[in-house]
């Protein structure tokens, strides 16, 4: 099967190429991406040998014509994709994550190609603190900050060209990830490097709010699942039930895996509008599709962080000269 990748030199989609070509050696992968300061094509150096990378715009029409027109399936992971990037300036999310989604979506109607769209789940809104209750796929759509607004517009427009126009594709909503190749303008990469620059980690707020944490690993085999599996129109929450913890919770935690005092980090300024708790209801991907998360609890999720926090110190090269320039930003921001 040919497989286009948009997006694949970022964070999630560069791990799914990974895992792509060593657990699935029978897709024919094509990576699109822009290389905006979130991509970089090194992500993609250990399989560059296996896989076509085109540097490009999915909002290029023509381009996007042509690739769609190449392959069976087009994995949708490109986008701008950090909320406090997009409260300083929401334009390139209106373009990229509606304008560029819809671009895809015209030209796999025109080909009659298979789309997979990779969504969020910050398109529900947030929940308080104190609710039991966790988003399912028939949750209301309630976002809160342009990067979250933009993705719930193109799941829409997603979810339209499937009634509308009969187009063969499936939607798939996940929490937060974290994992090896993450930028550093991430909560968990940003606190492992500023351990590792003996920088103390940095709290928004109080700390309270919650992310249902999965490994981006659990996520993409949720992809290839789905993307295997799932009845087309469907839509499926993905989540590894880790909405006991709170960010307060999780620095201490990334303290501890890289040896240092529990309570070696500092308040910041909060985010304006930050959602307080998301938590995922993933029963229908389990049900229906077999899938089980393997990084499920405290301990699973200890272990991987440290895992990360070992994949962030030995590839000191990949984040180094950049992070002058992301606190540069941050504290700007009184963060
Ligand atoms: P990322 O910012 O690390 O990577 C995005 C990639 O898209 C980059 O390589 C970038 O160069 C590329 N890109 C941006 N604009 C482009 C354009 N116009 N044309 C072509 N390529 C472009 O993001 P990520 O964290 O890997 O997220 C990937 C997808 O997963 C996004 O759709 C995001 O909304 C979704 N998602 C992310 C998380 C998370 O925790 N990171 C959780 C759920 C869903
Ligand atoms: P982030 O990784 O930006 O993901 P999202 O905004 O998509 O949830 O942030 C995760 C949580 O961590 C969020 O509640 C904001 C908080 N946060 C901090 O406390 N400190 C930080 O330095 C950053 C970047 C985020």
């Amino acid at each position: 099967m040919k497989m286009l990748v948009t997006g694949g030199a970022g964070f999630i989609g560069a791990n799914f190429v990974h895992y792509t070509v060593k657990n699935r050696p029978e897709h024919d992968v094509t990576v699109i991406d822009k290389l905006t300061y979130a991509g970089n094509e090194a992500n993609l150096a250990p399989v560059a040998n296996k896989i076509t990378f085109v540097k490009g715009d999915i909002c290029d029409v023509e381009l996007m014509d042509k690739l769609v027109s190449e392959t069976d399936i087009v994995v949708h992971f490109a986008a701008e994709s950090h909320n406090d990037n997009s409260l300083r300036d929401p334009w390139p999310f209106v373009n990229t994550n509606i304008v560029g989604t819809y671009t895809i979506l015209e030209a796999v109607r025109k080909h009659g190609k298979r789309l997979h769209h990779i969504s969020t789940d910050e398109v529900f809104g947030d929940l308080e603190l104190d609710d039991p209750n966790r988003f399912t796929e028939t949750t209301p759509y309630n976002p809160s900050s342009p990067y979250s607004s933009t993705k719930a517009g193109s799941d829409m427009l997603v979810r339209a060209w499937i009634r509308s126009f009969g187009i063969k594709a499936t939607i798939s909503n996940c929490s937060n990830n974290y994992g090896p190749y993450q930028h550093i303008e991430k909560f968990i990469p940003r606190q492992i490097t500023n351990i590792l620059s003996d920088i103390k980690p940095k709290l928004y707020g109080t700390g309270e709010q919650v992310r249902d944490w999965i490994h981006v690993d659990d996520h993409n085999e949720a992809v290839h699942l789905i993307i295997d599996k799932a009845p087309m129109g469907e839509t499926y929450i993905i989540g590894a039930d880790n909405d006991h913890v709170n960010n307060k919770q999780v620095i201490e935690m990334i303290c501890e895996a890289m040896g240092k005092p529990k309570d070696w980090y500092e308040h910041v300024n909060d985010r304006p509008g930050h959602d307080l708790r998301y938590a995922m209801d993933s029963g229908k991907l389990r049900r229906e599709l077999g899938w089980q998360p393997k990084y499920t609890d405290n301990n699973g999720m200890m272990e991987a962080l440290k895992t990360t926090a070992q994949w962030y110190d030995e590839h000191r090269d990949w984040w180094q000269a950049d992070k002058q320039a992301v606190e540069a930003n941050y504290a700007k921001q009184g963060q």
